[in-house]
C-alpha cells in the first residue's frame, strides 16, 4: 500500500478554523510524526477543505513531494433552489470533471489515490473502469480505490479494471462492528487489499455517547488501558483496530496534534486475543457462544 501506516483525515478541516499557514504547520507536524498520507474529498466542507489545503501547500510547494494525497469522487450534492436531490455518480463526464476540480483546488498535478466515495447503484462497471483508467493513463491519478463498497461491488468493478483497486475505505471501530460481520474484512484479507479505516473513534462517540452499550464499552476500554499501560482509551481503540488481520490503515480525524501523536504511539501497543474479545463483547453485550 503506497501510504504511511496511519493517514491524516481532513474531513473536519473547515471546523478547525486554521489559516493556510496554520494548516501548513499542522501538515508538517504530522509529517514529522510519520504520517505522510492525507485523506480528502470534494464534499468535505463543500470543497473548502481541498481549497484550504491547496492554499496551505502553495505556501511551500516542496511539501507536496512528501505527501500522498487521497481524494474521492462520486457524491453530487442537491440544490434546493433547483429542486435537485443529492445523488451518487460513477459516469463520464462527472468523474473527469470531479478529478480535475480536485486537482485545481489542491493545486497539484496528480492525485496519488483516487477513490469512488460511495457505491453508485447505477454504476456501469465497464464505463466506470474505462473512465478511471483513462484518468490513470493521462497521469491525473496514480492509484485507484473505492470506499464504502460491498464485496460484490468491489469484485464487479475490479473485474473490468486491469489496474488493481488498492483499497476499500470503510468504517471500522468497536461501536460499529459491521465490517467484522458482513464479510468485508474477510474479503479484503483474502485479496490482500488493505482497508483504510474511517472513524476509528466513531466520530467522537467513543467518548461522548451515553448509549448503555457505549458506556459499557468505555468501562472495558479503561480497564484494558490500565492493563496495557496505554495513555488513554483512544490508544486502546487504535490497538483494537490494528489487531484485525486485514491490516486496516487508520485514518485519524482529530485536528489536535497531541491527539495525532497519541494515536501514532498506539502502534507500539498490542492487545491479547482475550482483551480484543473483551472489548468486542462489551460492545455486543454478550460474549462468544
Ligand atoms: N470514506 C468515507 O465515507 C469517510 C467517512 C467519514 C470519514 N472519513 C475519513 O476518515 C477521517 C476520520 O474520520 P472521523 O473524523 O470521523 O474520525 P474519528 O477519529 O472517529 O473522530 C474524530 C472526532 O473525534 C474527536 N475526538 C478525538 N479524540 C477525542 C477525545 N479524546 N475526546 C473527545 N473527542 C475526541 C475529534 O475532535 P478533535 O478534532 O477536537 O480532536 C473529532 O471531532 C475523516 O477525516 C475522513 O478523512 C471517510
Amino acid at each position: 500500500m503506497p501510504t504511511s501506516s496511519m493517514i491524516q483525515g481532513y474531513w473536519r478541516l473547515a471546523q478547525w478554523k486554521l489559516s493556510p499557514t496554520q494548516c501548513l504547520d499542522f501538515v508538517k507536524q504530522h509529517l514529522d510524526l510519520g504520517i505522510s498520507t492525507v485523506d480528502h474529498a470534494p464534499v468535505y466542507g463543500q470543497s473548502s477543505c481541498e481549497r484550504l489545503f491547496g492554499q496551505a501547500l502553495a505556501l511551500e510547494p516542496s511539501v507536496r513531494q512528501q505527501l500522498q494525497i487521497i481524494t474521492k469522487c462520486g457524491i453530487q450534492g442537491g440544490n434546493t433552489d433547483q429542486g435537485t436531490v443529492a445523488h451518487y455518480f460513477s459516469q463520464l463526464p462527472q468523474i473527469i470533471q470531479s478529478a480535475e476540480d480536485s486537482l485545481t483546488r489542491l493545486g497539484i498535478e496528480q492525485i496519488d489515490i483516487f477513490l469512488l466515495h460511495r457505491p453508485d447503484l447505477l454504476m456501469d462497471a465497464d464505463e466506470t473502469a474505462h473512465v478511471l483508467e483513462s484518468l490513470q493513463k493521462s497521469g491525473k491519478i496514480k492509484h485507484i480505490g473505492v470506499s464504502n463498497f460491498s464485496n460484490s461491488q468491489f469484485s464487479l468493478l475490479q473485474s473490468r479494471l486491469s489496474a488493481p483497486l488498492i483499497t476499500n475505505q470503510i468504517e471500522i471501530n468497536p461501536i460499529n462492528l459491521q465490517a467484522t460481520e458482513d464479510g468485508s474484512l474477510d474479503f479484503l484479507q483474502q485479496h490482500n487489499v488493505r482497508p483504510m479505516a474511517w472513524s476509528c473513534l466513531a466520530g467522537g462517540d467513543i467518548f461522548n455517547s451515553q448509549q448503555p452499550s457505549v458506556i459499557r464499552l468505555r468501562e472495558t476500554l479503561s480497564q484494558v488501558q490500565q492493563e496495557i499501560g496505554a495513555d488513554n482509551i483512544e490508544q486502546v481503540v487504535y490497538a483494537w483496530v490494528l489487531k484485525l488481520p486485514a491490516k486496516p490503515i487508520p485514518i485519524l480525524g482529530s485536528g489536535d496534534i497531541a491527539r495525532v501523536k497519541s494515536a501514532v504511539a498506539a502502534q507500539q501497543l498490542s492487545l491479547t486475543t482475550e482483551q480484543w474479545y473483551r472489548i468486542w463483547g462489551a460492545s455486543k453485550g454478550h460474549g462468544v457462544a
